[in-house]
C-alpha cells in the first residue's frame, strides 16, 4: 500500500473528522498529563518553572542562541522552517533612549503586547516538544515598544518625533539587529528547506476578543464575494502566503478554502479547538464593526518577508486576545491549543510528507 496516498480535497474534508477527533483525544490526554503538574494559573509562573527542564531534557539538537546590539535582539537558530518573531514583548526600557511618539499616524497607540513573549517561548516549546526535539527559529526584540518599533519602516519605527536628526541612534541599531536576524533566519529556512513559514506574534485589545490571523488582506477585501476571492489572482499574489497557495494550486484548494475553511486553515483549526478567530469558517471576515489588524491585514514585518513579493517563506501575522495573554483564560490549556493549531498548519503545509 502507497505510504502516501492523493487525497482530493472533498475525500480529504471527509477524512478530516475522524483525524480531528482522535487528535483531540490525544491532545485532551496531554493536557490531562501536563495539567497534574503544572501551575496553570500564571504562564510567567508555567515558562519559568517548565520551559528550561523539558528543554534540557527534550532537545537533541544544537540550537545556537545569539544576541543582537546591546542584546536587544535575541535569535534563536532553530531545526523546522518555522520563525516564531516576537516584536512588541520586549522588556527592556534605557532611560536614555527618547520614547517615540506618534508622529506618522494620530490615532496610533504605543502599547506593548503584553505577555507575547513569555507565551510564544512556551508555543514554542510545546512545538519542540511535538516535533520530536527540533526547536523552531526565534527572534525577539527585548526593546519595549515605546523605545523601538520592529513591525514598523525603519523610519517611523525608530525616530522619535518627526524632525528628529536620522543620526545613528540605539533605536536605529536595535532595530538593523532585529531585522538582520529574521532576514538571516528566512533566507537559511528556504535554503535549508525549500519552503517555510514566519509566524509574527502579536497581542490586541479588541472588544470581540477573536484570535485575529493576518494575511496581508484588509477586512474589506476579506468580505469580497468567495467567487472574486477565488478567482482574482491580484490577491492571492498580494498575500503573505502566495508561495503557499500556488504549491497548493494543483490540489485544487481554493484560496478561501486555505484562509477560512474548518480543516484546512490555520483559522478554522483554531475555531475547532474553541476560540472564535477570524478569519475562519465562523468569521468569514471581520464585520463592518468589528477590529481587525491596525494595517490593512498586516505589518511591516509579514509584508516584507512573506511571499507577496515572491520567495518561498510565508508569513502569517497572529494577534492574540488580551484574555489569552493576561488573566485566569492565560492558562496552560490555551498553550497547548495554540500550539496544537500552529503545529498542525505547519506540518499540514510546509512539514508534513503528505502529498497533495
Ligand atoms: C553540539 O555541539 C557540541 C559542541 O559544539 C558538540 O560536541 C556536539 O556533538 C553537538 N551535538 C549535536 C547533536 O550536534
Ligand atoms: C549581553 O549578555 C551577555 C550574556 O548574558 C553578557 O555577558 C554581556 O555583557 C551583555 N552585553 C551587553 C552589551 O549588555
Ligand atoms: C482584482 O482585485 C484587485 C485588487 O483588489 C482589483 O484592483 C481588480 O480590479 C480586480 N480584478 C478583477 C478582474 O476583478
Ligand atoms: C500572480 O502570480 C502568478 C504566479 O506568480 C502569475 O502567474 C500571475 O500572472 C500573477 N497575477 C497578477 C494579476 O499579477
Ligand atoms: C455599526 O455601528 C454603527 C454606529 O455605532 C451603527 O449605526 C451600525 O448599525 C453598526 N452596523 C452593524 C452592521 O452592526
Amino acid at each position: 500500500m502507497p505510504r502516501y496516498v492523493r487525497i482530493d480535497p472533498e475525500e480529504f474534508t471527509l477524512l478530516q473528522p475522524k483525524v480531528f477527533f482522535l487528535s483531540i483525544i490525544v491532545m485532551t490526554m496531554i493536557v490531562l498529563l501536563f495539567q497534574s503538574n503544572i501551575d496553570k494559573d500564571s504562564l510567567i509562573e508555567f515558562s519559568k518553572n517548565n520551559v528550561v527542564e523539558n528543554s534540557f531534557c527534550l532537545s537533541s539538537f544544537n540550537v545556537t542562541k545569539t544576541f543582537g546590539f546591546h542584546n536587544y535582539t535575541e535569535y534563536l537558530r532553530g531545526e523546522l522552517p518555522l520563525i516564531i518573531a516576537v516584536p512588541h514583548g520586549g522588556h527592556i526600557l534605557p532611560k536614555d533612549l527618547p520614547d517615540l511618539t506618534n508622529w506618522y499616524s494620530e490615532d496610533y497607540i504605543r502599547f506593548n503586547d503584553v505577555n507575547t513573549q513569555e507565551l510564544a517561548r512556551v508555543v514554542a516549546q510545546q512545538l519542540m516538544i511535538e516535533f520530536g526535539g527540533r526547536e523552531v527559529y526565534m527572534v525577539i526584540n527585548h526593546l519595549n515598544q515605546r523605545k523601538v518599533d520592529v513591525n514598523r519602516p525603519y523610519e517611523q519605527g525608530t525616530k522619535p518625533n518627526i524632525d528628529s536628526p536620522m543620526e545613528s541612534s540605539e533605536s536605529q541599531l536595535a532595530w538593523k539587529s532585529y531585522h538582520e536576524f529574521l532576514r538571516n533566519a528566512v533566507d537559511e529556512v528556504e535554503a535549508r528547506f525549500g519552503r517555510g513559514l514566519v509566524i509574527d506574534f502579536h497581542g490586541h485589545a479588541h472588544q470581540e476578543e477573536y484570535i485575529e490571523v493576518g494575511y496581508l488582506l484588509p477586512a474589506d477585501l476579506l468580505a469580497l464575494p468567495v467567487h472574486t476571492l477565488n478567482t482574482n489572482s491580484s490577491i492571492h499574489n498580494s498575500s503573505s502566503i502566495r508561495s503557499l497557495y500556488y504549491r497548493m494550486f494543483d490540489s485544487q484548494i481554493t484560496f478561501t478554502s486555505l484562509i477560512r475553511a474548518d480543516v484546512l486553515s490555520l483559522g478554522g483549526r483554531l475555531q475547532m479547538l474553541g476560540y472564535h478567530t477570524v478569519p475562519s469558517q465562523a468569521h468569514h471576515y471581520p464585520t463592518i464593526n468589528e477590529s481587525y489588524l491596525h494595517d490593512g491585514g498586516g505589518g511591516y514585518s509579514v509584508r516584507t518577508y512573506g511571499s507577496s513579493d515572491g520567495g518561498k517563506v510565508d508569513a502569517v501575522q497572529l494577534e492574540i486576545p488580551k484574555k489569552f495573554r493576561i488573566g485566569m483564560e492565560a492558562s496552560h490549556r490555551f498553550v497547548v491549543d495554540l500550539a496544537d493549531g500552529i503545529g498542525w498548519f505547519f506540518k499540514t503545509y510546509y512539514w508534513g510528507r503528505i502529498e497533495w
